[in-house]
């Protein structure tokens, strides 16, 4: 049974059994900031299961896509060594939400393998809990009865295992409960039945190939209590790729046809074969694995870089590329084997063919950018080992592991990898330092804030959260709860004082989302005013207010009133709704892939960056502009509507990466078509945006790419102050802007002719000019010579000129010094006939020892010069002189 049947079977057997198919959600959990990528078929599942959500359906089966590669402590290293490590791997699963419970979900996974799928119940042992009393949660016997009437296993073949290895939690928080497991006994190797006693358990040959959790708490907070769920639920997770190995007979995952045509791929790449060398086996193991979690990743928005999720998808991506370096690859192939990957994986994963060309581009170029630096990396790390040796050290200094990183694109884990290949490790410690120093360094950089950020931290500890009156109202009371001035709690400030605060309510939009905080100003009753520079917002939706007092004295327990500067608002408001067209736009004229990669919203421009990997063309420009400029003129009204989150998904609304969204969401429909997640404030009808246009489209990083674009009265600025330039052009040019083109052009046409001109008049000049230089000619014993200067600064015409003089000269030899403001260039020229008796060459040489320069040649041609013109009358002299030593001899 191929693997993709093994997969359809499983869907088809659970649909016909009422269970709703749902399509894998992506690698990045959309609603889950505490995961870094989806781990579980579960993940998506998550709150309907603490019932924060409703479904529409009680059941669902999916196969999910699954990165379990993040965070300090992975099994990467374990990676291609061993039969079942993958980064990526698929999960087969059947849900119920407080729907059935364990009755059913034992009886279908027993009748599915060992009926369906015809795997042999002799070979299959299950574990149920054993109970915990510090959790509180007593031994799963109604389990292990189902279990026994179901399968008819003996009840020896029915283990009781600890919470460590049978209780599920998805993470420290999250939907949690007991768990049976499924494991089956691989055939040809040592025979062992699993002890019950975890320290002495002899799993040597038994693969865990079905998790079926019993989904009854909740744990809230890191540490805290467990809350029974409202309606106990079943999860259920089975590993693809280790069901097909069993039914491929095969003891490896790696040799399914999940994996087999991806080892074939890069084995065909190294000019070898998968299963020559055991060494090499494990390079295309990795390759293979990391070519699957490179594709998925890419295809999910996330492209290669120096932090969080990206990070962590480098570190695998050059894993694989140093693999295929030892596997003597040189050249960029991991392109090649994602293709594969595409081939092999698009029939279940649509999204792969779709995103096809972005996994190619980024695939190739971070391979490029790697191979780049790589071998400059190794060189400095065995000089580091050298010195290290010498030393009698074994360990790699933390600023070495992070020059690596920054300068040359090592992942930490890599440089670890490569040290421990020559018996060395990493100070990690050192390394994190640095790495922390860094980013606090670029932090520090981009801190444009009052500097007061720690203070404001503490007070926010002890505030609730601001209630934001900003969506209705641009002015409104609030009272001043907290106070910090020029960096220190304050209870009053004076005016003149800078000042940061709190309110318990306020009309200013603290900045998110990209959309930058709202200025204004604040007064109170007994004639204080406050300027607002800023707002922002910290942790637990604290609104502090950034500004300075210009009159009066501003007091904790002071009733203000806040008016946000208007016009400002309103022009951020057009900005914010555009780039919500703009990201339509975006996605409709260059393809789906574009993705938001992040944006800033401020009151003179918007700027936003995305995933797309060449320059848009003018035509598509255009388009977008044209496209975003018709919904504006449509001017529907904007819609806002607070959702529960699932509801807003199914509607299609689209969310962002890498926010956080609570349980009920802002949705906000701009024009007729754009939908989207969105805490910020926009226009009331789309044509408030006045006019829309791109000012400027390049890159920013690998696969990303920045729009910044003005709207309204900021394009009318941006379209006066073009007007004003051209108008300026054609004031000077005296023509009617309109006419500027034409008139540059018959411009150009005249300059052209003016350098022809120029340049006949040099040859001219160089000839001597208005001096006929031939009248200078000398007789020095019965043979001419001419030895002149010229003032002439180019070798070329200065030659020109020689061959010309020298054809008039008909016999005879010729100096030539071309004097230019800081140089000369010399020339000596003899005709044929006298070459046997004097030689330019060395003419040429006694000039330029003369003139201070160099210089030589054919006997008869020489060319050199120098940088000294004062001495050009003496090199001439020298010249008439050596003529006549030489032709005397
Ligand atoms: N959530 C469980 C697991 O990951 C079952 O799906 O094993």
């Amino acid at each position: 049974m191929k693997a993709a049947q093994v997969r359809s079977t499983f869907l088809d057997f659970f649909a016909e059994r009422g269970h709703e198919r749902v399509h894998s959600s992506s690698l990045v959990p959309a609603d889950d900031p505490t995961l870094l990528f989806t781990n579980a078929g579960m993940v998506q599942f998550k709150d309907v299961f603490t019932g924060h959500h409703k479904r529409g359906i009680p059941r669902a089966t999916t196969a999910q896509k699954c990165v379990r590669a993040g965070g300090k402590h992975n099994d990467l290293d374990q990676v291609g060594k061993t039969a079942r490590h993958h980064t990526f791997f698929e999960m087969l699963g059947n849900f119920s939400f407080g729907d059935y419970f364990k009755q059913d979900a034992i009886t279908w996974a027993w009748e599915l393998l060992t009926q369906v799928y015809g795997i042999d119940p002799d070979r299959l042992v299950l574990t149920v809990f054993a109970g915990d009393e510090h959790m509180g949660v007593p031994a799963d016997d109604e389990a292990r009865t189902l279990w026994q009437q179901v399968s008819g296993l003996p009840p020896a073949r029915i283990l009781g295992m600890p919470k460590s290895e049978n209780f599920w939690m998805m993470g420290e928080t999250g939907p949690m409960g007991p768990c049976s497991e499924i494991h089956y006994y691989m055939p040809g190797t040592p025979a062992g039945m699993p002890s019950t006693d975890p320290e002495h358990a002899s799993w040597e040959g038994w693969v865990e190939i079905w998790n079926l959790v019993f989904m009854q708490y909740e744990r809230r907070d890191p540490g805290g209590p467990l809350h029974k769920l409202p309606a106990p639920s079943i999860d259920t997770g089975a590993g693809l790729e280790r069901v097909t190995s069993v039914m491929q007979g095969v003891s490896s995952n790696y040799d399914t046809d999940l994996f087999t045509p991806l080892l074939a791929t890069t084995a065909d790449i190294a000019g070898t074969r998968y299963g020559a060398a055991p060494e090499a086996d494990v390079s295309m193991r990795v390759i293979a694995d990391h070519a699957r979690a490179s594709a998925f990743l890419i295809a999910d928005g996330v492209f290669p870089d120096k932090s969080d999720k990206e990070y962590v998808l480098r570190r695998i991506f050059r894993r694989a590329v140093r693999h295929g370096k030892l596997l003597g690859i040189e050249e960029p192939f991991m392109h090649r084997v994602c293709a594969r990957v595409v081939d092999e994986m698009k029939a279940a994963y649509p999204e792969l063919a779709e995103r096809a060309t972005v996994i190619h581009e980024i695939t190739l170029e971070e391979e490029k950018r790697f191979r780049a630096t790589l071998d400059r990396g190794l060189g400095l790390l065995e000089e580091e080992f050298s010195r290290l040796r010498a030393a009698g050290d074994k360990t790699v200094p933390g600023d070495k592991v992070f020059q690596l990183y920054d300068t040359f694109g090592f992942p930490d884990d890599l440089t670890e990898i490569i040290a421990g290949e020559h018996g060395f490790d990493l100070d990690q410690a050192g390394f994190n330092e640095a790495l922390d120093q860094a980013r606090a360094r670029s932090r520090q950089a981009h801190n444009t804030g009052a500097g007061a950020d720690e203070l404001l931290k503490s007070l926010a500890d002890e505030l609730e959260a601001t209630r934001f009156l900003g969506y209705e109202h641009t002015e409104a009371d609030g009272r001043v709860l907290a106070l910090a001035a020029a960096g220190e709690q304050a209870e009053q400030a004076e005016a003149g004082a800078e000042v940061a605060f709190v309110c318990d309510q306020t009309p200013f939009y603290a900045e998110s989302g990209g959309q930058i905080g709202d200025a204004g100003e604040a007064r109170t009753g007994a004639g204080a005013r406050v300027e607002i520079a800023d707002t922002k917002k910290l942790a637990g939706d604290v609104f502090v207010h950034f500004g300075r007092v210009v009159e009066g004295t501003l007091g904790v327990g002071d009733e203000l009133r806040l008016a946000v500067d208007v016009d400002r608002r309103d022009r951020i408001r057009a900005n914010h709704s555009a780039t919500h067209l703009l990201h339509l736009a975006l996605k409709r004229h260059l393809g789906d892939h574009v993705a938001q990669k992040g944006s800033l919203v401020a009151p003179d421009r918007l700027r936003f960056d995305f995933a797309h990997f060449s320059p848009m063309s003018v035509d598509e420009t255009r388009q977008v502009e044209d496209w975003v400029n018709a919904e504006i003129r449509a001017n529907a009204a904007t819609g806002t509507e607070v959702l529960p989150f699932a509801e807003a998904k199914q509607r299609g609304a689209v969310a962002m990466f890498g926010e956080k969204y609570g349980e009920v969401v802002r949705v906000v429909t701009i024009g007729n078509e754009s939908l989207e997640f969105c805490g910020g404030t926009h226009v009331r009808r789309a044509g408030d945006i006045g006019l829309f246009k791109i000012v400027s489209e390049a890159s920013v990083a690998q696969g990303v790419r920045r729009v910044e674009a003005v709207t309204g009265v900021g394009a009318l600025d941006y379209l006066r102050r073009l007007e004003g330039e051209l108008g300026e052009v054609g004031s000077r040019l005296k023509v009617a802007p309109l006419e500027v083109v034409g008139r540059v052009e018959k411009l150009q046409d005249e300059l052209r002719a003016l350098e022809r001109e120029v340049s006949g008049l040099k040859a001219k000049l160089a000839a001597g000019g208005s001096r006929d230089l031939m009248s200078e000619v000398q007789e020095i014993a019965g043979v001419k010579v001419l030895a002149v200067s010229t003032e002439v600064d180019d070798a070329k015409t200065l030659r020109e000129t020689g061959d010309s003089l020298r054809d008039r000269l008909g016999s005879g030899v010729l100096v030539l010094a071309g004097v230019g403001a800081d140089k000369v260039t010399l020339i000596a020229m003899v005709t044929k006939d006298l070459t046997k008796r004097i030689q330019a060459g060395a003419v040429l040489k006694a000039v330029a020892e003369v003139a201070g320069g160099r210089g030589g040649g054919r006997p008869d041609m020489a060319q050199g010069g120098s940088k000294d013109p004062a001495k050009v009358p003496a090199a001439l002299e020298r010249a008439r002189q050596y003529v006549a030593e030489t032709l005397a001899d």
